[in-house]
């Protein structure tokens, strides 16, 4: 059975549907593995692609089976097809995020909530599926999953969780793999760049073996290493001293980083450009970026395979005011 939802006004701030099941409460409206299709309004397919509509899905709700070892969405996962821009399958605990579609044209929409029911998990969602004004400035850029408005916010990345993964514990990893998304933040009047830092110590595992690392190591910093090499020979011995500038210990940075990563566009530390774009690793020095749009892209490969324990990111942005 598939249910039909016309956008009968395309202007306008319009919500379209809701899905939702809370199971904990005994309430279903929207049964899993049936999936609601949004077609826009005939007339608007007509216009200029400029004018296209598009969603926003705000998860007000969102429990979902974990992913897979392999970071697959394999029994569970949130499905939506037809738009102009990818959505990557998602699945875990997401409540408060949200995803924009663009329409493509006419193609409808499709959005589909699948579910292993052989798996026994108390799976719940509540999805609202809204349409907004074309001229607003809410709209966000084409291309952009999601979209943030605030001079300062967070950003947390799909099915973070201080936990780990519940179907692989030992060896899984929250991160889901195969995505490749653009987080985009509008520009504030007055604002030139935007900072990025870690939300706390522990919210920036992206890439590695999370779970052998002591949490003493994670995204901390350390001032001072000091290296004692102790050279004998004969009855002859020196002692040095080698003295490293601070930096995280579990951050990773550029080349380094080829499998799940964040790019933060041209950044710099304390105003020295720091020359790479890609970090990785168990920790993220803060850094700014100046380039515009504000975009934080992430990337993760098709196989979390090794990544054992990432619990993803929750990143923190401040928009820096422009130099008067
Ligand atoms: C995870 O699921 C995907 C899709 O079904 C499958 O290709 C992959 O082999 C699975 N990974 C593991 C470790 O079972
Ligand atoms: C001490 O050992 C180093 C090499 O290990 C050598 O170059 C140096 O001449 C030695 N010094 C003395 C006083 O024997
Ligand atoms: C940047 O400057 C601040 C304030 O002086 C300092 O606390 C911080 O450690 C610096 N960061 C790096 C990575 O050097």
């Amino acid at each position: 059975m598939v249910q039909f939802f016309h956008c009968s006004a395309w202007c306008g701030s319009l919500i379209l549907s809701v899905l939702e099941r809370t199971t904990s409460m005994g309430h279903v409206s929207h049964e899993e593995n049936v999936p609601i299709m949004l077609v826009q309004h005939p007339e608007l397919a007509l216009m200029d692609l400029a004018f296209a509509a598009y969603l926003r899905l705000d998860f007000l709700d969102f429990s979902l089976a974990q992913p897979n070892s392999s970071g697959v969405c394999d029994l569970d996962f949130l499905l939506v097809s037809g738009g102009a821009s990818t959505v990557p399958r998602l699945c875990g605990e997401n409540t408060n995020q949200h995803v924009y579609v663009d329409f493509n044209g006419a193609t409808p929409i499709t959005i589909s909530i699948d579910t292993n029911t052989n798996f026994a998990f108390d799976r719940r969602w509540n999805i609202r599926i809204q349409q907004i004004e074309c001229d607003s400035p809410c709209r966000a850029p084409n291309g952009c999953l999601q979209y943030y408005k605030g001079v300062s916010d967070t950003v947390t990345s799909f099915n973070y969780g201080t936990t780990v993964n519940t179907r692989a514990p030992l060896i899984g990893t929250r991160q889901m793999a195969n995505l490749n998304y653009g987080v985009c933040v509008r520009m504030a009047l007055g604002y030139c760049s935007i900072q990025w830092s870690q939300s706390d110590t522990l919210s920036f595992t992206v890439s590695g073996d999370t779970g052998s690392l002591d949490t003493t190591v994670i995204g901390r910093k350390i001032k001072f290493i000091f290296t004692i090499d102790i050279i004998i020979s004969e009855l002859n011995f020196s002692y040095r001293a080698i003295h490293f500038l601070g930096t995280d210990l579990a951050a990773v940075t550029g080349t380094d980083c080829t499998k799940d990563f964040v790019i933060i566009p041209n950044p710099s530390i304390n105003g020295t450009a720091e020359n790479v774009d890609r970090f990785c690793g168990n920790g993220l020095v803060t850094k700014t970026s100046s380039l515009k749009p504000f975009v934080l892209y992430v990337v993760t490969d098709g196989d979390e395979i090794g990544e054992i324990q990432n619990r993803g990111f929750i990143l923190d942005y401040t928009q820096i005011a422009c130099a008067v």
